[in-house]
């Protein structure tokens, strides 16, 4: 192989998994999917997508259920106007996360992969670096975890002294640590046949877990941990939702910025420039959102102009 088709290979690609029946939101989700229920004042599907595209991610294949598919497309499109590649698979029952490796196997091509949960919310400072660094590795899995203080309710990984990753369980009754992993997850390029080659668990889903758990048989596992100024929020029940929602709401407007806007990421990430960027905010004028949008790119090409 050449450099450059070599070089091809290492680019990693993004997936978004979204869907499930989010009965926990019913009857709000019985019409709606839940990732695209309001996270304040974006979809929450923003908010994961936002985070791939921080790790360098511009190409993103988003899993929902067959009937919901239709309105992620009205809502993404192809990508093209955020500088990406989106593409589009639907899961027709929820058989467990590492499905998605599975129905991704093609768009994934033998590329690393990036897994983001659809319902996973994360704000820090630091984190792009963070990001950045796991997705620079690619011969080896990286998970996120962040201590809780309900463990059993998450996958939960053990270390050792050195921060090594020893054990993962899913929702062990008993958990050896208070250290949860995160939805969020790089994998090397492999992985399409790891998650062939695991079992469906007692539940019968294709655990995420088992999947990590064939990485680290090989010793081929690094944790990053988030540290307790960061913030990894949930948005599984109506009072999580609210929830996100409120510290959404009160991290804007206390610093005047925008969590999670895919448009201002794709300019910050070089996906798209300042003048395309002017071009995204005029039809969102009405509501703020495009405002400050056209503020960023106005002052980049003011200063451009200087
Ligand atoms: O949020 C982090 C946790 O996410 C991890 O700590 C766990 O290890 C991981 O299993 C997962 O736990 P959850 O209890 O949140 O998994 P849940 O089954 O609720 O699925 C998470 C999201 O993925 C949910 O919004 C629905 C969607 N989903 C789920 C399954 C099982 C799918 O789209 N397809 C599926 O097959």
């Amino acid at each position: 192989m050449n450099s450059i088709a070599n070089a091809h290979h290492t680019k990693r690609r993004g997936i978004i998994l979204a869907g499930g029946t989010g009965s926990r939101l019913h009857p709000v989700t019985l019409a709606v999917s839940k990732q695209l229920l309001p996270v304040y004042d974006k979809p929450m599907i923003y908010y994961p997508l936002s985070t791939l595209m921080l790790a360098g991610i511009d190409e993103v294949l988003i899993i929902t259920t067959p009937h919901d598919s239709e309105s992620f497309q009205r809502l993404l499109g192809d990508g093209s106007a955020w500088g990406m590649r989106i593409e589009y698979a639907t899961q027709s029952a929820p058989n467990g996360l590492a499905e998605a490796f599975l129905i991704g196997e093609e768009f994934l091509d033998g590329h690393p992969a990036c897994l983001v949960l659809g319902d996973n919310l994360f704000y820090g400072s630091g984190f792009s670096e963070q990001l950045q660094a796991a997705s620079a590795i690619t011969d080896r899995a990286s998970l996120f975890a962040q201590q809780v203080g309900d463990p059993e309710r998450y996958g939960v990984v053990d270390m050792d002294a050195e921060g090594t990753a020893i054990s993962i369980e899913e929702k062990p009754e008993h958990p050896t640590s208070d250290w949860a992993v995160t939805g969020l997850y790089f994998f090397p390029a492999d992985v399409s046949a790891a998650a062939r080659s695991v079992q469906p668990s007692e539940r019968g889903e294709l655990e995420i877990t088992s999947v990590i758990q064939w990485y680290l048989d090989r010793g081929q596992v690094d944790v990053s941990k988030l540290d307790r100024g960061f913030a990894w929020l949930d948005t599984g029940t109506f009072m999580s939702l609210v929830e996100a929602s409120e510290y959404v709401r009160v991290i804007e407007q206390r610093q005047r910025t925008r969590i999670a806007s895919p448009e201002e990421v794709a300019f910050r990430m070089g996906f798209i420039d300042a003048a395309q960027l002017l071009t995204l905010a005029e039809p969102l004028l009405k509501s703020g959102y495009g405002e400050y949008l056209a503020q960023i790119a106005e002052s980049a090409l003011a200063a451009s102009s200087d």
